[in-house]
């Protein structure tokens, strides 16, 4: 087999297509990997209709050297509360400061990723798209805008996009016939499952790691994947694909006043029990501004549509409040067919994978944090925590497939040392991370902060640590249980008594890794390793942020928060 059009690095001077084939330059802002994968495909279409295409990370961008783009398609997902991915906030400051300089004339448009049950839904592509137009860009298709799901919009925005492209960039026709014979044979093998095909994984095990008394539920769930062929490395998560709890459906079907045996039509489906829609298809649980302005619409509730009409009076009423709450405040006479059209679809959830398929072959592990509540009146669930906690019993299976994180990855080197910072259920891919250099003979050391409320109840996997402390597989282990005293103790504590020697450990090249929350502790530990390379390092903290920054880039600082 010869070479193919996909191999042949487009732009990159040799093989390129033939002479008068038209520049494309794809830019992506990614964090777990999502606007990255389908920057990768954009590419592929794109070169196989002829265009000369660049796939360009913000992580490594300039907003000069963009500026001698032709032809700009920026792909950027929204992360927490309106925030760009942590190795795309340098350039996000950067095009958005006053000094950006101009990108006159450059052809563009913007796909955005997003959840629209976050504040400030596709935020990031909101002020890219605006922004590039200021500096002088030049719209060509408008912006998408995805809302969890991905793959429909993003396929809609490239068909477009591209093709909004051919029209004024006219690719050297000679060139594009072909290359998109020869592109076929060069498309990398999709993965064998993916979200419209998931894997039927067996549950093999599932527990509690939280001793009785304690105020947490964090189940350890060993999964099977005997007879799939799948594989995965340290750091990424698995998807898994959940059902609506059947008191939940029950409950709905009962405020809104509809029999689970009527038949609706579901996308291709003609015919299908509404029940069943229910149970596997539609969230019954997230709330959001576009859901309830729809349905006070649907249903003409003037209060309702009042609430809804203002983005922060709806945003306050939502809180709390899911889809059974809207309906018993305000009765709707909605039918089934309107609710499949109203809400949205049920998506899976991702987790970090907590064991190294090298330690458990055909197995995958997972440390899930069950989310229990009660607001306005009722009890809540996480919807996937709990489908995992109480309804995927051990021998029964669930819809999984992998996704990869390509920015939360062991070092290459097994001897350089790592710092991992993982409390709660963030300590799920560090147990990964250990029983790989251990597979593997790894020599680099590793040092594990853990933390979590209480030692006696909730020191999860406790055995497996002081298993590897006796073996010298970990070095040091830090720990940081925040209500055993009057005071509390955060892992971010233990790091700053540790400063001294963590700061050694940086300065010999080891990694530094965070997992788990990310309103508060991730923000948190992000401040004390600033602190820690200031003092430490003996450097200013402007010279500190330069370091930290460049950890990111080089991604010898990953972090994993959610
Ligand atoms: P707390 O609930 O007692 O406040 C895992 O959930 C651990 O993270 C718990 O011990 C929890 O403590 C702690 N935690 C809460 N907020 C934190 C923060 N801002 N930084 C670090 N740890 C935090």
């Amino acid at each position: 087999a010869g070479l193919v059009a996909g191999d042949q690095g487009f732009g990159q001077g040799a093989g390129a297509p033939a002479a008068g084939s038209a520049p494309l330059t794809i830019l992506f802002g990614s964090e777990s990997g999502n606007a990255e994968g389908l920057a990768e495909q954009l590419k592929e279409a794109a070169s196989a209709e002829g265009f000369a295409c660049q796939v360009l990370d913000m992580a490594d961008a300039k907003v000069a050297s963009l500026a001698k783009a032709e032809n700009l398609f920026v792909l950027v997902s929204t992360w927490g509360e309106g925030e760009p991915p942590s190795r795309a906030a340098d350039f996000y400051d950067e095009i958005m400061g006053k000094d950006a300089g101009k990108l006159e004339g450059v052809n563009f448009s913007v796909l955005g990723l997003g959840d629209s049950s976050y504040t400030n839904f596709n935020q990031m592509a909101r002020e890219f798209d605006k922004r590039i137009e200021e500096l002088g860009g030049k719209r060509i298709f408008d912006k998408v805008e995805c809302d969890v799901d991905f793959e429909a919009p993003y396929a809609g925005w490239a068909k477009g996009a591209i093709g909004k492209l051919k029209e004024i960039a006219k690719p050297a026709a000679a060139a594009a016939a072909p290359v998109s014979e020869a592109a076929v044979p060069a498309a990398p093998e999709k993965p064998a499952y993916n979200k419209s095909n998931p894997f039927p994984a067996k549950m093999l095990k599932s527990f509690n790691l939280n001793a009785e008394g304690s105020l947490k539920e964090t189940i350890h769930a060993e999964i099977s994947l005997e007879g799939s062929g799948l594989t995965y490395l340290p750091g990424d998560a698995l998807a898994v694909v959940p059902e609506n709890a059947p008191d939940l459906v029950e409950e709905f079907l009962a405020v809104a006043k509809l029999d689970g045996r009527e038949n609706v039509s579901f996308k291709d489906e003609l015919s299908v029990p509404f029940g069943d829609v229910l149970r596997r298809k539609l969230d019954l649980r997230t709330l959001n501004t576009s859901i309830l302005k729809k349905y006070a619409k649907a249903c003409d509730h003037k209060k309702l549509l009042e609430i809804a009409s203002d983005k922060k009076t709806a945003t306050d009423w939502i809180w709390g409040r899911d889809v059974v709450d809207l309906i018993k405040e305000y009765r709707s006479s909605l039918r089934a067919g309107d609710w499949v059209h109203l809400l949205r679809p049920l998506a899976p959830r991702l987790y970090s994978i907590a064991s190294a398929i090298s330690a458990h072959p055909e197995e995958v592990h997972l440390t899930v944090g069950a989310v229990r509540y009660e607001t306005n009146g009722r009890a809540k669930k996480g919807v996937c925590s709990t489908f995992i906690a109480d309804m995927w019993k051990e021998g029964s299976t669930a819809g999984v497939y992998f996704h990869a994180n390509k920015n939360f990855k062991l070092p290459a080197d097994p001897s350089t040392p790592i710092i991992m910072v993982g409390p709660g259920t963030g300590i799920a891919p560090f147990r990964s991370f250990i029983e790989e250099r251990v597979a593997t003979g790894a020599t680099g050391e590793n040092w594990l902060f853990f933390g979590d409320q209480r030692r006696d109840y909730d020191f999860l996997y406790q055995g497996e640590w002081n298993d590897y402390l006796e073996k010298g597989a970990l070095q040091k282990l830090d720990l940081a249980f925040s209500r055993d005293q009057e005071h509390k103790i955060y892992v971010q504590d233990r790091m700053r008594e540790n400063g001294k020697e963590l700061w050694q450990w940086l300065d010999r090249g080891a990694y530094f890794y965070v997992c788990g929350d990310a309103s508060r502790m991730a923000k948190d530990v992000h401040t004390a390793l600033l602190e820690i390379v200031e003092e430490h390092g003996g450097m200013s903290a402007e010279d500190a942020l330069a370091y930290v920054k460049k950890m990111t880039k080089e991604r010898r600082y990953g972090r994993d928060v959610y």
